[in-house]
């Protein structure tokens, strides 16, 4: 076991008292998962003061404490350090108990307000070819046959270390992570050593956390101003924000994108719904031609593409390789994904801003032969400015919409369609309401002819939906095949 004082080593520390030389058998922020002889990090939270669980904590057996700020009482033989910065560190002491497993890896970290989960799968799937790659996000925590399910699109540094000592024992040496914004903000990848960072876009999506856009901004640059000279950035020249996050960098860095001035770049491409693969494109890099095919479909997944072409011919990959793992990928589930195909299409998708449902309409647009119906809505409870802008972004690209409820949570639906609506142009028409999301997606699929495609986006691959006072089990995909049955014996009967 190694003691308190050994995980402490790098950590800024103000003042001490009791024994530091104490073994230690675990770290927490969290009360309830202190076990006997384990350290509680009392951390001042957002929401929470840590320094009321302290109490708690001791009962549950910790036998020291580490807090930003002097403890409320007297604990007499408490062994107890304060530190400048109470998030550092839990990251660096975390890092420490799991020696520093984190550096024996090649760690990439994507950032960026949309596709971080896609390009985080497929270049997995990509690293895959070469050595055991680990993968953390949204999905859950992945490698090999290992899954870990996960509640944060970032774990906390505990439960990333204690993921990658196993997937280690296994064979992994690549890591591919979601780095979310409020991740970098909190520490809790500052121990995780990238070597290299993705930068896919941004916009503005959780403004109920960061108060500002700069803000926003700022706190996704971190992960790039963490980048060495020898390291290397990966930036979408597509986003007008890359210029702000170039001028940042101290690293080597390519640029990928439809842009003429990318350094990954598509000569030629075709966008499809019908054939064997959704998206074929030739695209010029610094090291040649390269041609992939792939079953993930439209526009921005060809951005997601590139960006897992260009790290991965940086890690080294070579084209063959690198085209074989994305011919064989499937999308992943709930990002723009089939569930169903027929003479009309219904497509699920994750899309829950407006910029994500901009960027997904704009791509399906320029595959579909009808009509693109969107049945769609906003979460209660969340950023509330980007309603209007859904609203007004979905009823400028597509030709017809169903509002319906996304996680409502706390409020009243109606509220929140209400507040879509106000970025309908004024007298725009081609809209129905529906508050009930299963019959929403019903009324959706009885409007649409042949050619059409239904797009049902928001929830992905959720499979609940949130109300106020119960939480239900609810998954567009079940929606849409149960629907599809029901018409089924409809037209036999
Ligand atoms: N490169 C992209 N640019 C814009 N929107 C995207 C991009 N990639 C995916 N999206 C949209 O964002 C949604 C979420 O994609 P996902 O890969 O889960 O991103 P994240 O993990 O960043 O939330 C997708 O369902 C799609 O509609
Ligand atoms: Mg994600």
């Amino acid at each position: 076991m190694k003691t308190i004082k050994e995980l402490l080593r790098g950590v800024d520390i103000i003042a001490q008292a009791g024994d530091l030389e104490k073994g230690i058998a675990g770290v927490t922020n969290d009360s309830r998962k202190v076990e006997k002889d384990w350290c509680f990090i009392a951390i001042q939270g957002y929401q929470q003061d840590g320094l009321k669980y302290v109490d708690e904590a001791i009962n549950r057996g910790a036998n020291s404490v580490v807090s930003q700020h002097k403890l409320q009482k007297d604990y007499p033989g408490l062994s107890w350090a304060q530190v400048k910065n109470d998030r550092l560190a839990f990251s660096k002491m975390t890092a420490n108990l799991y020696d520093r497993v984190a550096d024996h890896f090649y760690n990439i970290g994507v950032t960026g307000t949309n596709g971080k989960t896609t390009i985080t799968a497929l270049l997995s799937a990509i690293l895959n070819r070469e050595a055991k790659t680990a993968q953390i996000g949204t999905l859950g925590m992945r490698c090999g046959e290992t899954t870990w399910g996960a509640s944060l699109t970032t774990p906390e540094a505990p439960d990333i270390f204690r993921f990658l000592s196993e997937t280690r024992a296994q064979g992994a040496k690549n890591l591919v992570m979601e780095v979310s914004s409020v991740s970098l903000c909190l520490y809790r990848v500052e121990d995780i050593k990238f070597s290299q960072a993705i930068f896919t876009s941004f916009s503005g999506d959780h403004l109920d956390f960061h108060k500002t856009m700069e803000d926003y901004l700022a706190s996704k640059i971190l992960l790039f101003k963490k980048l060495q000279e020898d390291d290397w950035a990966v930036i979408n020249i597509d986003d007008p924000t890359a210029p702000i996050v170039i001028q940042q960098l101290n690293c080597k860095y390519l640029t990928y994108g439809f842009s003429t001035e990318a350094d990954i770049r598509p000569l030629k491409y075709k966008f499809s719904i019908g054939g064997p693969y959704s998206i074929e494109a030739l695209l010029m890099t610094p090291k040649g031609q390269l041609e992939i095919k792939s079953h993930l479909i439209g526009r921005i997944n060809l951005s997601n593409l590139m960006a897992a072409v260009t790290s991965a011919m940086i890690k080294g990959i070579s084209f063959n390789d690198i085209a074989a793992a994305i011919a064989e990928f499937k999308p992943v589930k709930g990002r723009l994904d089939f569930a169903y195909k027929g003479d009309f299409s219904v497509l699920i998708d994750y899309a829950h801003t407006d910029k994500a449902l901009e960027a997904l309409l704009q791509s399906l647009r320029e595959m579909v032969t009808g009509r693109l119906i969107a049945v769609f809505g906003a979460g209660g409870n969340r950023d509330k400015t980007k309603r209007p802008r859904m609203g007004e972004t979905v009823s400028q690209n597509a030709d017809f919409l169903v509002v319906t409820s996304d996680n409502p949570r706390q409020e009243d639906p109606s509220a929140i369609i209400r507040e879509i609506q106000a970025g309908f142009a004024p007298g725009f028409k081609n809209f129905i309401i529906e508050i009930d999301r299963e019959t929403a997606i019903e009324k959706a699929l009885d409007m649409a002819v042949k050619g059409d495609l239904v797009v049902v986006a928001g929830k992905g691959h959720e499979n609940y939906q949130i109300f106020k006072d119960r939480t239900i089990h609810f998954d567009d995909y079940e929606v849409v095949q149960k629907l599809m049955e029901k018409r089924k014996k409809e037209n036999h009967a």
